[in-house]
């Protein structure tokens, strides 16, 4: 570790201990920051692409090729990514709840993949398990039986050592599933329903994707072979917001109301999203799907792997108006994220109803565990130790719920395989107005401690829970369970 970034890491915790203290004088991201080396476009001039919805190859079943491919994302320049379909972001599966699919996912890159479906109540063998690997030039059934609530999933490249550079080039696509339930209520639906995928990258002179070391290329870091180290070890950030991968696009919508289904799938990168020159979200649902009942924020935190389905209504907005999605935890180029500009009024049948949904009900819990998510010399950790492929750190039985009490020293966003969890508390205290509803993903910042109450639902088997900031992930910030 160079001592450079050991001075920024304590000053970090420094300020941490303020926060705690009640100085409320922390920093509110984590990450470091990588300048793009070209010349960047203006915000809000490139249209907000939607991505194509996979269609399938036979009744229950779909094909994806992982490939890489030149995508023009700064106009008038080339820019290699790697994507599923060859596409940045991957095709979006638009699935219904219980009628399970196959995916192959075919791999013609250069590097081995694992392919997770964020989110997913997924056997075992299908869950991209870190060294569970299709290596190149060979391919994998992966089955879905999607046994759950509608809601907003995603899938992403989950290798071991590695997921934080190939999702970097691409490897990330939405999974939409839909159920009665949700097909019931009158919520904005075609081309009022827009997924919104956030990431932020960092582009070369020429072009390509930047980041501190090319995939494949790595070194050994304390016995793991991690992508990046020293002055990256907090996290890569890039100076360029990319919403469904375009720069800061712009998205011409009707005096109406929208579903926006909002994901974070950055690497490291924290935001809280504020619409300009004001306005509200409607949260309908959280990670893992709709809520009981709307609740609405001014502001909406999201922390990397989480996801935030929300309406607004562009009817509060005169006609003409510009009305910019921005990230106030950002200073520079990245506090843009993106624009709507309400073109023209329109008819609206749409409504957000009083009542959503029928989410579970919580279980009472048979025990309480702790995972500690820290810094150690050289990796990062979950209870004192790097990621340990086969030693589960906890054993739930399969139909119960526990309490997972998850403490940290920095910000590390949470995620859970398998297992959906209600927030029970934040240092004791009630959580957040944006804590509501089931998750798999929790934003748990310097020196928390965030009780969650997690089901154990679907199969037996192996599962993994990990930090979503990938470049801790690779520096080993992950643990197996084992669910019997
Ligand atoms: Cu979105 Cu284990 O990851
Ligand atoms: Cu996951
Ligand atoms: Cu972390």
């Amino acid at each position: 570790m160079r001592a450079v970034t050991r001075r920024r890491f304590l000053g970090v915790l420094g300020g941490a201990a303020l926060a705690a203290a009640g100085c409320g004088a922390f920093r509110e991201t984590s990450g470091q920051l990588l300048s793009s080396e070209l010349a960047l476009p203006r915000p809000f001039t490139v249209p907000l692409p939607i991505p194509e919805v996979a269609r399938p190859a036979g009744p229950g079943r779909y094909e994806v090729t992982q490939r890489a491919a030149e995508v023009e994302i700064i106009p008038g320049t080339a820019t290699e990514v790697w994507g599923y379909g060859g596409t940045f972001p991957g095709p979006t599966f638009d699935l219904r709840r219980g009628s399970g699919v196959t995916i192959t996912v075919r791999n013609r890159l250069s590097v081995p993949t694992s392919t997770h479906l964020h989110g997913g109540v997924t056997p075992p063998g299908s869950d991209g398990y870190p060294t569970d690997l299709v290596q190149a030039a060979g391919q994998k059934d992966y089955h879905y039986p999607l046994e759950q609530r509608a809601a907003t999933l995603w899938y992403h490249d989950h290798r071991m050592d590695h997921t934080a550079p190939q999702v970097w080039l691409g490897l990330a696509g939405f999974v939409l599933v839909r159920d009665a339930e949700e097909d019931a209520l009158p919520l904005p639906g075609g081309e009022r329903e827009l997924p919104l995928m956030i990431c932020d990258r960092a582009f070369g002179a020429d072009g390509s994707f930047r980041y501190p070391s090319p995939p494949g290329v790595h070194e050994t870091h304390g016995g793991h072979a991690a992508s990046v180290h020293g002055d990256y070890m907090e996290g890569v950030e890039g100076d360029v917001i990319l919403v469904n991968g375009a720069p800061w696009p712009v998205a011409e919508v009707t005096a109406t109301r929208y579903r926006l289904r909002l994901l974070n799938a950055s690497n490291a990168r924290r935001y809280r999203l504020r619409l300009a020159p004001g306005g509200r979200f409607t949260q309908i649902g959280s990670d893992a799907g709709l809520l009981a009942a709307p609740v609405a924020h001014d502001t909406i935190p999201m922390s990397p792997g989480e996801r935030y389905d929300v309406v607004v209504d562009f009817s509060a907005y005169p006609v003409g108006s510009a009305v910019t999605l921005v990230n106030t935890l950002a200073d520079g180029s990245a506090r843009n994220v993106m624009r709507f500009v309400v073109a023209r009024r329109a008819a609206d049948d749409s409504a957000v109803p009083a009542v959503l949904s029928r989410p579970p009900g919580r279980r009472p819990p048979v025990t309480t565990r702790t995972f500690d998510f820290r810094r150690s010399e050289t990796a990062w950790t979950i209870n004192g130790h790097p990621y340990r492929p086969g030693v589960p750190l906890a054993r739930p039985h399969l139909g119960t719920a526990e309490i997972w009490r998850l403490t940290s020293d920095f910000h590390h966003p949470v995620h859970v395989h398998l297992a959906h969890f209600l927030v029970l508390a934040r240092n004791g205290r009630p959580p957040a107005a944006t804590d509501v509803g089931w998750k798999d993903t929790v934003d748990v910042r310097p020196y928390e401690v965030v009780d969650v109450l997690a089901r154990f639902d679907g199969y037996r088997g192996r599962y993994l829970l990990h930090c979503h900031n990938l470049e801790h992930e690779d520096m080993a910030m992950m643990a197996d369970f084992e669910v019997i």
